[in-house]
């Protein structure tokens, strides 16, 4: 199975100098740690990781510092995460069937849980890991006054990794250029082709970090596991 981690991007809402995934977590930056639960899944066999040209050296460094034993590429990322991951796909292999999509910023998710998403995927052509929310969540319009409150048990909070057949998430991000759909996930370009999206259960810890209190919580759970 391949795999493509979206790195490129600049962690504006974490309000740090430099891309939230070089920042240290216990002591080694947060994309590490995402890199070794890949390599350490029994599933994936290739790796390609999307990242803006100025973070390649410090991206070269966590490489030489993990040493991993799978085939790792460097891919120039795009200036959304729409447009990374397309760059991605074009950069896969040549008889890439299947692809899981994992953000570099969900640094906890497991081995097990991309094995996990692995194995659904040779079922299937598109799922998404998940998780039923907790709150409940509210339809806000511009003047913020709610507007509806949908029915919780409908709901689910989508996480990553995601995981596609090639020819087909192909064929849905063209048709997203094309019509210029601008999507925070993969999962919305097959939805909107009109094609089937299962559900994986995905782990309450796989949270991404995102903000300064994601950092901290990152931190504890890790500190627990170890
Ligand atoms: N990402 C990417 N290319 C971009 C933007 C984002 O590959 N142009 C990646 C990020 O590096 C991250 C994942 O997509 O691993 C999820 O994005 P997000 O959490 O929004 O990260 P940032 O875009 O870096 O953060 P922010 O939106 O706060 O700036
Ligand atoms: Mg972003």
């Amino acid at each position: 199975m391949h795999l493509l981690i979206p790195a490129a991007g600049s962690g504006r809402r974490m309000g740090s100098q430099r891309n939230k995934l070089l920042l240290t977590l216990l002591g080694k930056p947060l994309l590490s740690w995402t890199l070794a639960a890949a390599e350490a899944s029994q599933q994936i066999s290739w790796i390609g990781i999307m990242g803006q040209p100025e973070d390649f050296p410090d991206f070269e460094a966590i490489l030489k510092d993990l040493s991993p034993k799978k085939p790792i590429e460097l891919i120039q990322g795009g200036t959304t995460r729409q447009e990374s991951v397309y760059n991605g796909l074009q950069a896969l292999p040549i008889g890439a069937d299947r692809v899981l999509i994992h953000d570099g910023a969900r640094c906890l998710a497991t081995p097990e849980l991309f094995d996990r998403s692995a194995d659904a995927l040779l079922g299937c052509p598109g799922l998404i890991v998940a998780i039923p929310v907790k709150d409940t969540i509210k339809v806000v319009d511009e003047a913020r006054i709610v507007r509806d409150t949908p029915e919780r048990s409908h709901l689910w909070a989508a996480q990553t990794p995601q995981g596609f057949e090639v020819k087909l998430l192909k064929q849905c991000h063209e048709a997203g250029r094309l019509k210029g759909w601008e999507v925070t996930d993969d999962a919305a370009l097959f939805e909107k082709c009109g094609l089937p999206v299962r559900i994986v259960k995905g782990e309450e810890t796989n949270l991404k970090v995102t903000t300064p209190v994601d950092l901290a919580l990152a931190e504890f759970i890790l500190r627990q596991r170890s």
